[in-house]
């Protein structure tokens, strides 16, 4: 499957893009400015372009702007993503003296990115940090949800490749409401214990 990864400049998309490149998925980092999509392509070894280059031809989109971005991001390349599945990784938080807070929106992003877009969006990866991703395969589960199963299958079958535990089918694209506000229970984990929290779930067969 070739991957591509709108706003992949950033910490995310480059340890995805890292984790990826050389192996058997072609990977491509995509950015507003197709110079710094070169330089981050060029340090990880994968292809770079603007957004809209990147996504024609994916057969995956990965949707890693920052939060904010991504509405207006998805609404910008609605033709040139077409009916191309679209992963959306982002989470939207608040930031307040007593630590970190979800979004008060009720509907997840990655709904009101479906709303925007032609083909199946799914949501996932939260719960991997930058930090881990971009090593060795952490020692955590990855979650995936969305309403298309075809795509969400593609989703899960990259899932699969980042983590050490399991890529789980956390359910309909509803699911997103929980996964992008469970962003702020770890950052405010990380920032309690100064660590990098992972998620592994237990109890399933
Ligand atoms: N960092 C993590 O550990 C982590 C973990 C899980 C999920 N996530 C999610 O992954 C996403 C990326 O995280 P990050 O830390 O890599 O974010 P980031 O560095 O804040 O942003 C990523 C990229 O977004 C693009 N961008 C910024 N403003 C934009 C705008 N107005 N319009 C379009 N694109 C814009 C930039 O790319 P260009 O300037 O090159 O276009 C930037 O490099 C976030 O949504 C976050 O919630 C992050």
């Amino acid at each position: 499957m070739r991957v591509a990864i709108v706003g992949g400049t950033g910490p995310f998309g480059t340890a995805l893009a890292r984790r990826l490149a050389g192996g058997a998925h072609p990977v491509v980092i995509g950015s507003r400015d197709a110079g710094r999509a070169a330089s981050a392509a060029a340090e990880v070894g994968a292809d770079g372009a603007t957004n809209a280059d990147a996504v024609a031809g994916a057969d995956l989109v990965v949707l890693a702007t920052k939060a904010e971005a991504a509405l207006p991001t998805a609404r910008d390349l609605r033709a040139a993503i077409g009916e191309t599945p679209v992963l959306c990784v982002a989470s939207e938080l608040r930031f307040a003296s007593a630590g970190v807070l979800p979004s008060e929106d009720a509907a997840s992003l990655a709904e009101r990115v479906q709303a925007e877009l032609d083909g199946p969006v799914l949501a996932g990866l939260h719960s991997l940090a930058a930090a881990t991703l971009s090593a060795e395969a952490p020692d955590e589960d990855a979650f995936v949800c969305g309403d298309d199963a075809e795509a969400k299958a593609l989703a899960l079958e990259l899932a699969a490749l980042l983590v050490a535990g399991r890529a789980l089918d956390a359910g309909p694209l509803a699911s997103a409401r929980a996964l992008e506000g469970l962003t702020a229970v770890i950052v405010n984990l990380n920032k309690r214990y100064r660590g990098h929290a992972g998620i592994r779930v237990t109890g399933l067969p």
